[in-house]
């Protein structure tokens, strides 16, 4: 057992337009009240904060963004500012997921920017690591690992371990159904802890939390969330519909 609180995290990824994403919410923070002992947070398109923050209002969920510009204004046409997102009631931003490192060309010294600038404005960052399907064949799941947080994480001065959350999402299980075991994500997650102790010292390592992301469903929830290192799950697909959201949330019961 570990004292770590639960995080379960959707990623609504390009769905939802504000309507539908504040109905969504709305649903979710009546199914909340269910769901114990965990924190949840979900993470809506750009357009849709706002109005998933006032469908929230009341609520104990958490809103995220799913990515951020480094720096705090300026001639970026496209591109959203943290304190944008922290105005818009963020407490949460993803950084780095699979699918803007290898559809938009982020990279770790990007993802690096990011997290400092999130830091910056007192938000927590969710960074997202993980190998693809050749990299595992090959026998690199860790040396990608440690390099993405490595750099990812350079220069980070932590006061708390709630202060940054780390997200292990295998590329070969988004989207696919096909969920590494929970045996294999342990693996993983004891890896990612050990060196996060580096990086950051063995007090703070033992209470960062570490969730596993990739086709996460009711039926999986719970064995991932037995095993020791695993803190929570940044849930994609399974999200969308706030009855099956609110399954994984409950997934003590
Ligand atoms: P799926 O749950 O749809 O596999 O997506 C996982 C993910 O990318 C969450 O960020």
């Amino acid at each position: 057992m570990n004292s770590r609180l639960p995080l379960i995290a959707g990623n609504w990824k390009m769905f939802k337009t504000g309507p539908e994403a504040a109905a969504a919410a709305r649903e979710l923070a009546r199914e909340v009240a269910g769901a114990q002992a965990v924190e949840v947070m979900i993470a809506p398109p750009f357009t849709a904060l706002e109005a998933v923050h006032a469908a929230l209002q009341g609520s104990a969920i958490a809103l995220g963004a799913q990515n951020t510009h480094w720096e705090d204004s300026g001639a970026f046409t496209g591109e959203i500012a943290p304190p944008m997102l922290k105005a818009a009631g963020c407490r949460f931003v993803i950084i780095g997921h699979s699918e803007r490192r290898q559809l938009f060309g982020e990279d770790d010294r990007g993802v690096n920017r990011k997290v400092h600038a999130v830091r910056r404005h007192g938000m927590v960052p969710v960074v997202c690591v993980g190998e693809t399907e050749a990299q595992r064949d090959a026998g690199q799941t860790f040396s990608v690992l440690d390099k993405q947080l490595r750099l990812g994480l350079e220069n980070i001065a932590l006061g708390n371990p709630l202060d940054v959350v780390v997200a292990y999402e295998p590329v070969w299980a988004i989207g696919t159904g096909k969920t590494a075991s929970d045996h294999q994500a342990q693996e993983v997650h004891d890896r990612i802890r050990r060196l996060l102790a580096e990086l950051l010292g063995a007090d703070l390592a033992a209470g960062v939390r570490i969730l596993y992301g990739g086709s996460v469903k009711p039926g999986n929830v719970a064995g991932l969330m037995a095993m020791p290192d695993i803190d929570g799950a940044l849930v994609g697909g399974a999200s969308l519909d706030p009855q099956t959201f609110a399954r994984i949330m409950r997934f003590r019961s």
